[in-house]
């Protein structure tokens, strides 16, 4: 594998302690790693360079939440919501009948268009759930189909009761703690479950939890989407990795998420889609809360892919300055998922680099909407 300089780079975030910002900087990649990060007028020879041209070059983006294995759209419904029909979970099973009636290979295209989406908008991991299948063989294929495009999975079998288990839904969690779990966990990484009303109440998501770390998944979970309720206190009593939405948080789990090494990973592209008031970061970045920005990419709830979009509503509407919710979007969103080679552009780290066509990692606020990612580089391997 030959080794790149990247130089003439204006601004240079890194988020490695010590390091920082730099300006006037270079960082070369090698064998898929950040091999070297300082000032440009001292940066080693390499096979390649690559000239910024005094553009903003920043890690690549950690996008911890979405929902990348479905069929079929709901535009419908989100049209019926911005006429005023509040958002339900219930949607999710429509997407559901779509899922299910989908071919492994169409399930498969869509996954990849949609991660080349983001690939393009400079989000470099991605974390994928399962959870619009809700069978044993959906959910397992769901997985499987994920795991070609990243490692990091997510079973989600506990997305909502599906219609064939309106009248039992003791027996759903059951088969997902049973015989769903056998089949997703040698296929995830991750489990989750939906805590919310309308989806599974705490006792429930606190059985799914619990059979995941059974079979060795890590825990996380959708909380406090809706409205108030107890899920973000229970991952922060069971020690998640990240609590996800975080919309409506009472005092007690503001201090109990402060008091966790529990992730809050906001989802501003759902409240964007959704029309509910956006989840206060101020707040919990005041607390000395660790936190995450993600899409949520999902038909549903937020169809957007585009992690800058997220930066701008975090920036715009959540009381983030453009500073933080970079960090949130990169090295927040790989605290959410316990990585430690994303997320930052240290020596070492995985060479996952984005190049910005804009002079400040500020502009990815300051310019919504606007396509700023020129080239990236995903473990030391550039694409336009
Ligand atoms: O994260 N909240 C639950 N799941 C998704 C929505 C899925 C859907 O509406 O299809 C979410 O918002
Ligand atoms: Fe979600």
């Amino acid at each position: 594998m030959t080794s790149t300089l990247l130089t003439g780079i204006g601004e240079l975030t890194t988020n490695a302690p010590g390091v920082g910002t730099l300006a006037d900087a270079a960082l070369v990649m090698d064998a898929g790693r950040v091999a070297w990060v300082g000032p440009a007028v001292s940066a080693p020879d390499a096979d390649e360079v690559v000239d910024a041209d005094g553009r903003a070059v920043v890690p690549g983006f950690v996008d911890s939440h979405s929902h990348l294995v479905f069929a079929g759209d709901r535009a419908g419904e989100f049209a019926a919501r911005m006429a005023g029909t509040p958002y339900a979970a219930g949607g999710i099973r429509a997407t559901v009948a779509a899922t299910r009636a989908a071919t492994d290979e169409q399930l498969a295209a869509n996954l990849a268009r949609l991660v080349a989406e983001m690939r393009r908008q400079g989000t470099t991991t991605v974390e994928v759930k399962s959870g619009y299948g809700l069978t044993v063989a959906d959910e397992a294929r769901s997985l499987t189909i994920a795991r070609q495009v990243t490692d990091e999975t997510t079973f989600l079998g506990a997305h909502v009761v599906p219609a064939e288990f309106s009248d039992d839904p003791a027996g759903y969690v059951d088969l997902v703690t049973g015989p769903m779990l056998a089949a997703a966990a040698p296929h995830a990484r991750w489990i989750d479950a939906f805590c919310e009303t309308g989806a599974f109440d705490a006792d429930q998501a606190r059985a799914v939890l619990a059979a995941g770390a059974a079979a060795g998944l890590g825990g996380r979970l959708h909380a406090n989407q809706l409205g108030p309720g107890p899920g973000v206190a229970l991952a922060c009593e069971l020690g998640l990795a990240a609590v996800d939405h975080c919309t409506y948080l009472t005092d007690a789990d503001v201090d109990a998420l402060a008091a966790s090494g529990t992730v809050a990973t906001l989802l501003p592209g759902v409240e964007f889609s959704t029309r509910q008031p956006y989840p206060d970061a101020r707040r919990l970045l005041d607390a000395g809360v660790h936190v995450a920005l993600a899409s949520d990419c999902n038909p549903g709830s937020c169809y957007t892919s585009s992690v800058p979009l997220c930066i701008a509503l975090a920036v715009r509407e959540m009381g983030m300055t453009p500073t933080e919710a970079l960090l949130a979007a990169t090295a927040g969103g790989a605290r959410a998922l316990r990585r430690e080679d994303v997320g930052h552009l240290g020596v070492g780290a995985r060479a996952d680099v984005v190049l910005l066509d804009a002079p400040s990692h500020v502009h990815l606020a300051y310019r919504p909407g606007v396509p700023l990612v020129a080239r990236t580089w995903v473990g030391g391997v550039g694409a336009r």
